[in-house]
């Protein structure tokens, strides 16, 4: 269906820290980064290798190493720049792209403030990211900006998505798939995402 929902114990189980209310600012920094790198190692679970001749202090080997060029991680701002850190963490040699990205709190409409993405992007597998999938305004302007300036490649992964989130980027963008730790019940009529775990850009900046 092109939704992969990760699971993992760990990444559950750290999200529901996350989500409750008394949990601290720090705190929900420092979920989010840990939380980062474990969606980051599912989301590129099924990345293509090819070989490398080296030397081993024993001899000579052919050794698999990550086929073509570099990822590009774009980050949706603010809030995605939380999941970046930790996505950097495990993959320190990507390429990384900046989407400044508001919703209008009145008509949820989301309005460009910033673009910078490497030169390249048709050549790289880009993947988006932004803790939350709530209308998917944000998510669908992003991606289609980003192709635009050539990407052609694309994943998108988020920590929360809604139901008519998901709807609504599929048929947006029914060619990239999604990664989220949850999916979950519905959209309340300002927009946010229910249970949810409230704004995560005023949860980790204020
Ligand atoms: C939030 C969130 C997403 C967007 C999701 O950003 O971080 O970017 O809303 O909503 P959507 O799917 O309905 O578009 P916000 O506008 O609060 O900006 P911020 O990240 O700078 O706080």
């Amino acid at each position: 269906s092109g939704v992969t929902v990760i699971d993992h114990p760990l990444v559950q189980h750290k999200l529901t820290l996350m989500r409750k209310k008394e949990t601290s600012t720090a705190s929900f920094r420092r979920l989010l980064k840990e939380i980062s790198t474990l969606l980051t190692y599912e989301v590129t679970r099924d990345l293509d290798l090819t070989v490398l001749d080296i030397e081993t202090p024993l001899g000579p080997m052919q050794a698999p190493i990550l086929e073509g060029k570099k990822l590009v991680f774009a980050s949706i701002l603010r809030a995605g720049n939380g999941l970046l850190e930790g996505m950097l963490d495990l993959v320190p040699a990507a390429r990384v792209a900046h989407v400044g990205m508001y919703r209008d709190h009145e008509t949820l409409q989301p309005v460009e403030y910033y673009f910078k993405a490497p030169e390249d992007l048709a050549s790289r597998l880009v993947i988006v990211v932004d803790p939350m999938l709530a209308t998917a305004n944000s998510s669908v302007a992003a991606v289609t900006k980003l192709k635009e300036r050539g990407a052609r490649q694309i994943r998108f992964l988020c920590l929360l998505a809604a139901p008519e989130g998901i709807e609504r980027f599929r048929a947006g963008h029914p060619d990239v798939p999604i990664f989220t730790a949850s999916i979950d019940e519905r959209l309340n009529e300002k927009g946010y995402i229910l249970p949810g775990l409230g704004d995560a850009g005023d949860r980790m900046y204020g």
